[in-house]
């Protein structure tokens, strides 16, 4: 397999990169959460407060903070049985069950797991993972591991003087038995949507949150004791109570060096499935994406800024519109699917969401949008310009049946939600940049995702859509930028399912 010819196929010809007679076996389908065997575990307080505002008015301490924090941030938060409509030849609707959190995962599938390297007591010092099932954390390896992650992030950052460290990894297996290579672009995105959702978690707990994608991979697994034919790191967020200033790292470090400081760790597992199929492809692309030394991190100031091309320019306004609080815009964010309407959005509320989606430390992700129906927006194509808090024109004109036609599935109505929002990034980049980008592109999806909530909206994110669409709509190829995924925002009827909230 060549890394850069298979990752354009991936992307624009992802039909090309699944064979055509894969099948899904459901009956072996894996779980959508890891289960450790024979680990010590500790159960977190299952009391999450969920009366208004539960986050920030007064301090978490302890196994407190932990529990709370990790629900919010990845727990299981509602078990729902969504019902499908009725099948014209047998007349009967049928429901399927499923386990939520609050954020979003392409087929509910959850192929991220999330682990944390816990300073506190009650308890031991150490790397634990989350295990979403039980609410518990299991341990991995206890002591003190302040200077390995410090040299696993390359020197930029000072662990000792953090409260705690989250990884976000991602397991094949659990996407790539539905999804086949399709996979790897949602385990990326997947993985973008749980580290905005730690981030915004972060926040509402008064911590600063330091996300980092480049990183010593092989060093993060190690640590982890993951097995690397199955499951990779794709992020690490330090989490501290005061603002850490990033250092500049000057020394060399390499992951062959440093898995050699720490002993290797044994675990066993259970993911219920009988029969893995061999995903060589995926593991490929996620070798290619290894970072070997910190000489190798990308940063920022690598990328270079796009130009800005739109014509006319749309000044926003500071919205004063109304948004709820973070607890209830977790609890109400939803993909509609089909339960969107078709009704107009307020200008303002455009104004408020674009404002709250930017990414202030990534310059390599760009926002446009699909408007038609609101009060004092031209329908269009747009680029929004976070620097100016404006729209910039790319052309006017209604493009909801280009996009609906672009779609391969049409579970979605495209011509219902006022604004389609499609979040690029640049084209022609290796597996290691690829991989980021659709990492930053999940983090700004979940922003969106949340702010459509707080708003009293919901976006659905989609990946099932032919890229070309989109890319001609706002002329990408020429800007050499591509779209990494599609959020549709708007009103909609209430869910047809039963569902129940997961807490104590
Ligand atoms: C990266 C990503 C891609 C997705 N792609 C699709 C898609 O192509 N079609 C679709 O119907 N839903 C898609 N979804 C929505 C998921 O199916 C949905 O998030 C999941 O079923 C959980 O439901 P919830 O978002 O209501 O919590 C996608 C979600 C994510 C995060």
């Amino acid at each position: 397999m060549h890394p850069e010819s298979f990752l354009y196929r991936l992307h624009f010809q992802s039909q090309a990169v699944i064979p055509s007679d894969w099948e899904v076996d459901w009956e072996d389908a894996p779980l959508p959460y890891k289960l450790y065997k024979e680990l010590p575990s500790f159960l977190l307080d299952h009391h999450i407060p969920l009366n208004p505002s539960p986050l920030g008015r007064r301090k978490l301490e302890g196994a407190e903070w932990i529990g709370h924090f990790l629900w919010f941030a990845y727990g299981l938060t509602q078990f729902a049985h969504t019902a499908t409509p009725a099948d014209s030849e047998e007349k009967t609707s049928t429901s399927f069950p499923s386990l939520r959190r609050f954020a979003p995962s392409g087929g509910g599938l959850y192929p991220s797991e999330l682990y944390l390297y816990v300073k506190e007591t009650p308890f031991a010092q150490g790397v634990y993972h989350y295990d979403a099932a039980h609410h518990r954390l299991v341990l991995i390896r206890e002591g003190n591991f302040d200077d390995y992650i410090t040299k696993t992030l390359g020197l930029r950052l000072d662990v000792s003087s953090c409260k705690a460290v989250c990884f976000i990894t991602t397991v094949y297996w659990k996407n790539f038995f539905k999804y086949h290579n399709f996979s790897f672009r949602l385990q990326g995105l997947d993985a973008g949507a749980v580290i905005s959702q730690t981030e915004e978690t972060a926040r509402q707990f008064g911590l600063h949150s330091h996300v980092h994608l480049s990183f010593l991979h092989k060093a993060a697994d190690h640590l982890l004791g993951l097995n690397r034919l199955e499951e990779t790191t794709l992020g690490i967020l330090a989490l501290s109570e005061q603002e850490i200033p990033a250092a500049t790292g000057k020394e060399e470090l390499t992951g062959a060096s440093l898995i050699e400081e720490i002993p290797a760790v044994q675990t066993t597992c259970y993911q219920r499935s009988k029969h893995i199929k061999p995903h060589q492809d995926i593991l490929q692309l996620h070798e290619a994406a290894v970072l070997s030394s910190s000489s190798l991190f990308r940063t920022n100031a690598s990328v270079p800024q796009q130009e800005k091309y739109g014509k006319d320019i749309y000044p926003l306004s500071e919205s004063r519109a109304t948004t709820s609080s973070f607890r209830d815009a977790c609890m109400n964010r939803c993909s509609p699917e089909g339960d969107f309407i078709d009704r107009s959005m307020d200008a303002g509320k455009i104004a408020a969401l674009l404002k709250q989606s930017t990414l202030p430390d990534v310059s390599s992700i760009s926002i446009y949008l699909c408007i038609n129906g609101t009060d004092r927006i031209d329908a269009g194509a747009y680029e929004y310009d976070p620097a100016s808090h404006s729209l910039l024109t790319i052309e006017k004109g209604d493009f909801r049946q280009m996009l609906q036609s672009g779609m391969t599935m049409h579970n979605v109505p495209l011509h219902h939600t006022p604004l389609c929002i499609h979040v690029a990034g640049a084209r022609n980049v290796d597996a290691g940049g690829y991989r980021m980008q659709l990492i930053h592109a999940g983090r700004v999806m979940q922003r969106i995702l949340l702010a459509a909530s707080a708003l009293g909206m919901n976006g659905h994110p989609l990946l099932g859509f032919h890229v070309p669409i989109p890319d001609s709509i706002y002329q990408l190829d020429i800007r050499k930028q591509t779209t990494l995924i599609q959020i549709p925002i708007g009103y909609h009827t209430p869910k047809s399912r039963l569902s129940g909230v997961l807490h104590a």
